[in-house]
């Protein structure tokens, strides 16, 4: 059984058809890319999966289960976490505050515990903090933990967005456009924690990038959207090199996405782990 498994989703917003029909697996342990021109029905996928909004039609399940229904808060219990287009953090907050209170929803005390102040919740948020400043220094992010995360590099706070959806221990991790922005070195530090994350958790990525020579390097598995259509799923190289995503990209003929004189993104680490196929596809 797939971990993540979305069959026939559509979702329209007036007259556009932001998803139409779309299918798509991910298997326990893949980082399974997704990929599409601007508009194509990425982040509305994503906020289907993640429970901002609700699909017109079809169906998401979760480790098995149906999904529908269930508020963003009891997919983030469940284990989906993700990070944002626009990096979300609390600007005005710590590194150390904005990892806790991600933590804290899994060493949650309670309300009422929390409100009054009772020796649950104190020892919740020793608990949480303790996390906090593990996953940190897993992440080697830890000399940041006093900084305010406004005032950090925009390469860090990718970072930190990545640590907090850690910080929720989840099984699958959803990234939209989390290398955006960045540079080659901040891409391939990136990269290499994602990869990190994976190997230690064994969460499964569906990572949305624009970044193709990244997907190539670090994905299993891609599917391509275009106009909210699924045109195309396989390796990397193999959805690279059809010619509807050439065509949906660059026009009949068109190179391929990402490759029009762009550089591999220099140093993404070659650390990848067996690909795993017990989903069917
Ligand atoms: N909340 C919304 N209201 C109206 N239209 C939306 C909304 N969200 C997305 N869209 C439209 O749906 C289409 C897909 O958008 P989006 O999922 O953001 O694409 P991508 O992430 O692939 O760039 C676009 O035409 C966009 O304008
Ligand atoms: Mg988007």
């Amino acid at each position: 059984m797939a971990l993540l498994e979305i069959s026939g989703v559509a979702k329209r917003f007036g007259g556009v058809a932001a998803l139409t029909d779309v299918s798509m697996l991910v298997n326990r342990g893949e980082i399974v890319g997704l990929i599409g021109p601007n508009g194509a029905g990425k982040t509305t996928l994503f906020n289907c999966v993640s429970g901002l909004i609700p699909p017109d039609r079809g169906r998401i399940a979760f480790d098995g289960s149906d999904l529908a229904g269930l508020p963003p808060h009891a997919r983030a219990w469940l284990g989906i976490a993700r990070t944002f287009q626009l990096v979300q953090t609390f600007t005005a907050m710590t590194v150390e505050d904005n990892l806790a209170v991600a933590a804290h929803t899994f060493t949650g005390a309670g309300l009422v515990q929390d409100v009054l102040r009772l020796p649950g919740a104190r020892r919740a948020e020793r608990a949480a903090r303790e996390r906090a400043r593990v996953l940190a220094t897993f992440l080697g992010i830890e000399h940041l933990l006093g900084a305010t995360c406004g005032d950090l590099p925009f390469g860090l706070q990718r970072q930190v967005e990545l640590a907090r959806a850690l910080c929720l221990r989840p099984r699958l991790l959803l990234l939209d456009e989390a290398a955006s922005g960045l540079d080659s070195t901040e891409t391939a530090a990136f990269a290499e924690v994602v990869l990190k994350a994976r190997a230690a958790t064994g969460a499964a990525v569906l990572w949305i990038e624009h970044d193709v020579p990244l997907v190539s390097e670090v994905c299993d598995y891609a599917y391509v959207l275009d106009f909210g259509e699924l045109i195309a799923e396989g390796t990397p190289a193999e959805v690279v090199a059809s010619p509807r995503v050439r065509e949906a990209y660059m026009g009949s003929g068109g190179a391929a996405p990402g490759a029009a004189g762009e550089a591999p993104t220099a140093g993404v680490p070659a650390v990848r782990t067996r690909r795993r196929r017990e989903g069917v596809r």
